[in-house]
């Protein structure tokens, strides 16, 4: 985080717009409703969506009261749909705290999820333009698809690197490439400049899930801030478990399959941690980089000739793209 902190230069005020709006927005009545809402909203994200969207606002033109109210709602939403898929995935650790479904219990915390998600609705019905209602409620859909289309896989480790591609286009492409969109809209840019932000973040979403996968298996719970090897112990064919499947010596294939397909069960942690040992030795991780930084490097190409009058907003842009491969966390 501290490599791509700069990048947050530019954008400090707007992000300060956004948190004030967000609290004075969310004020409850009832103290126990304040407290759970209270609670989801510290957590503390990287707030990488907001940062897309203002940075390439400032690349277009200039950051409006729209883009303020977009990136509220998108953070709020980015919030609900970690809150709810922390339920899905039985994860106890989020953002360094305990997650709603573990300090309270999962029916708190699909309650919380759809307050932030129905408070978020409501801002941006607060707009002139409701071009960010469509856009952010058609990304909302496209998350809760690619959340189910994973669930549809599970156990299927066979399913090709394609299938796994366009999971994760809808489950985590669309608020990314949302946010860029919309900075780009809400500063009026032509169709054409809007198209090409929209790719960018169509591209940092596809390559930010596929280092996300991996730092399930690599990280560490103490610098990503939440729980991990959850992907292994829910049996989802993420890409460094495909390839691995496609590329490993017969006899490992048989111990993982083995440890993997037990009684048809989720699996422990003892064997969590041996089947991402495995996984890590292996090279496909040090692949499954490359093919992050390949897509990367296409985005940050397609931005490069842009005529900004902002080119620190271009850096910036350029900057938060690199450290979506190079990130801990
Ligand atoms: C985590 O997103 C969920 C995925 C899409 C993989 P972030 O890593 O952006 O989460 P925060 O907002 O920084 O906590
Ligand atoms: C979920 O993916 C991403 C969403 C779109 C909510 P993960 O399950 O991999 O996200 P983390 O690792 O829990 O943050
Ligand atoms: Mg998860
Ligand atoms: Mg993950």
């Amino acid at each position: 985080m501290q490599d791509v902190k700069d990048a947050y230069c530019l954008i400090s005020e707007d992000l300060v717009a956004m948190e004030s709006m967000t609290t004075a927005f969310l004020s409850e009545v009832d103290p126990f409703v304040d407290e759970v809402v209270r609670y989801g909203l510290q957590f503390g994200g990287k707030r990488l969506r907001p940062a897309l969207l203002f940075l390439t606002a400032h690349c277009v033109g200039a950051v409006t009261e729209n883009h303020i109210r977009a990136a509220a709602a998108i953070e709020l939403i980015h919030t609900a749909t970690l809150i709810h898929d922390d339920i899905l995935d039985g994860a106890f650790i989020r953002r360094h705290l305990a997650t709603i479904n573990f300090k309270w219990n999962p029916h708190v915390a699909v309650l919380a999820g759809d307050i932030l998600l129905t408070k978020a609705m409501e801002l941006l019905t607060g707009s002139d333009d409701i071009q960010g209602f469509k856009r952010i409620t058609l990304a909302c859909r496209l998350t809760c698809e690619g959340e189910l289309l994973q669930i549809g896989t599970i156990g299927n480790f066979a399913i090709s690197q394609d299938n796994y591609m366009s999971v994760i286009s809808r489950k985590t492409a669309p608020f990314l490439a949302c946010s860029t969109e919309l900075g780009a809209y809400y500063a009026n840019a032509a169709p054409e400049t809007i198209d090409l932000f929209t790719r960018f973040g169509e591209q940092l979403g596809a390559a930010f899930q596929i280092i996300d996968d991996v730092l399930d298996l690599t990280g560490k719970t103490d610098t990503t801030g939440k729980t991990l090897r959850t992907d292994i112990i829910n049996r989802k064919p993420t890409l460094p478990l495909i390839l691995y499947l496609q590329k490993a010596p017969q006899n490992d294939i048989d111990e993982i399959k083995s440890r993997l397909n037990g009684n048809n069960r989720n699996i422990n942690e003892t064997d969590a941690e041996w089947i991402a040992n495995h996984i890590c030795q292996s090279g496909v991780v040090n692949d499954i980089q490359q093919l992050a930084e390949k897509i990367i490097n296409s985005a940050i190409e397609s931005i490069a000739t842009y005529p900004s009058e902002n080119p620190r907003a271009i850096k910036d842009l350029t900057a938060i793209a690199k450290f979506i491969t190079s990130r801990k966390n």
